[in-house]
């Protein structure tokens, strides 16, 4: 098939991480005989270094042009002159949230395995993680990070963000989740904290109401904060999560004790149609950018996600995910993942055996 995929690698070690994503892609097409074609993109602190805004229009154009947009991270140091308490630069941040409303990408898909060679390397026992495998779906374009909000700063010393969520919105991130639990083991847990929030009871009332839709799917709530702590106890015992924007970010990056490292972890954000944005679930770590030391595991994993849900390539993003299962299971550690005595290997070097191991005739039970 032919494909377009827009590139924004954005900060910091984003270069690099979706450099070696871009290789694993080029090499799937070349196995199985796509045609994909790359567009490069500014985006984020770097775009704003260039011509004043993180996320300029020539990138949103080239975005809609493509089917589908592989991302780095953005967030780094600051730089210029043309910024004062007047005009403050913008946040590379909000970039990255106007991208995602642009293309009303409203559920985010962050599935959290544990590859078994890196049990070992968790903080928790590896026998709590044999069988982890999570899929987190996280509201995207609602909820505090959106809701009205009066700037710190301008006023003085008031500020307040509004986590504001309507049943539309509810309903079509849970309709995401519903039909993944369908798909997947028919368990739902719906997080949030209706103790306390008006926004979350009503989320609690709008998933209850849908119960009837998916009589298959067995549902229960859990308060974020009580989640949070049963998530590191028990963490086989879920399957599909479902939570608001800010849940679904805190939890996501606390599911990363579970994979060993934020480095591992893949994310998918899609909206009605075929199209989504992919990104790695970490952040533009300036402080080891251009070290090639970077773990481009959840970059690369976001690739094959890319294949996945917006190419409908099952086949192609299996090859990816087990050839870097393999990768790992021949020894291949960042510095992130690697365990006390171990050598860790930089990041091009783990690449080229993700990548030989991609090269290798696929041995798959179900082929
Ligand atoms: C993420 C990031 C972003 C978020 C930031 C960079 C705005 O933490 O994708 O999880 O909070 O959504
Ligand atoms: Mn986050």
């Amino acid at each position: 098939m032919k494909a377009t995929i827009a590139l924004l690698s954005g900060d910091g070690i984003g270069p690099e991480v979706v450099g070696h994503a871009r290789m694993m892609l080029a090499a799937v097409a070349e196995k199985f005989g796509h045609e994909f074609t790359f567009r490069e993109a500014l985006f984020g602190d770097i775009a704003t270094d260039k011509g004043g805004e993180p996320l300029p229009l020539e990138t949103i154009r080239i975005c809609e042009e493509s089917d589908a947009v592989l991302m780095g991270a953005v967030g780094g140091p600051s730089g210029g002159t043309q910024w004062s308490s007047d005009k403050p630069r913008p946040r590379p941040e909000q970039g990255l949230l106007d991208l995602r409303a642009h293309f009303k990408c409203f559920a985010n898909l962050r599935p959290v395995r544990v590859f078994p060679v890196l049990a070992g390397g968790s903080p928790l026992k590896a026998e709590l993680l044999h069988d982890v495998d999570i899929l987190f779906i996280r509201e995207l374009t609602g909820g505090a990070y959106f809701g009205p909000r009066k700037e710190a700063g301008a006023d003085g010393d008031e500020a307040f963000d509004t986590m504001l969520y309507t049943t539309p919105e509810i309903r079509r991130v849970a309709k995401v989740a519903f039909e993944a639990a369908q798909r997947r083991k028919q368990k739902l847990t719906s997080v949030d904290k209706a103790n306390v929030l008006a926004s979350s009871r009503l989320w609690r009332r709008v998933v209850e109401s849908m119960k009837p839709e998916y009589p298959d799917v067995t549902v229960e709530h859990a308060l974020v904060d009580s989640f949070a702590m049963q998530m590191l106890r028990t963490p086989d015992r879920y399957d599909v999560v479902v939570a608001e924007n800010m849940f679904g970010d805190i939890l996501t990056d606390e599911s990363a004790v579970l994979a060993g490292s934020l480095g591992m972890l893949p994310s998918a954000s899609i909206g009605e149609g075929k199209f989504g944005l992919y990104e790695p679930i970490h952040g533009s770590a300036p402080d080891i950018a251009g070290k090639g030391i970077a773990n481009p595991s959840g970059t690369i994993l976001s690739g094959a996600l890319l294949l996945r849900y917006s190419l409908g390539l099952e086949r192609e993003a299996r090859a990816i995910e087990s050839a870097v299962e393999t990768a790992l299971r021949n020894g291949g550690r960042t510095a992130d993942i690697a365990a006390p005595g171990e050598t860790p290997v930089g990041s091009g070097l783990f690449a080229n055996m993700v990548r030989e191991a991609l090269a290798k005739p696929s041995i798959s039970i179900d082929e």
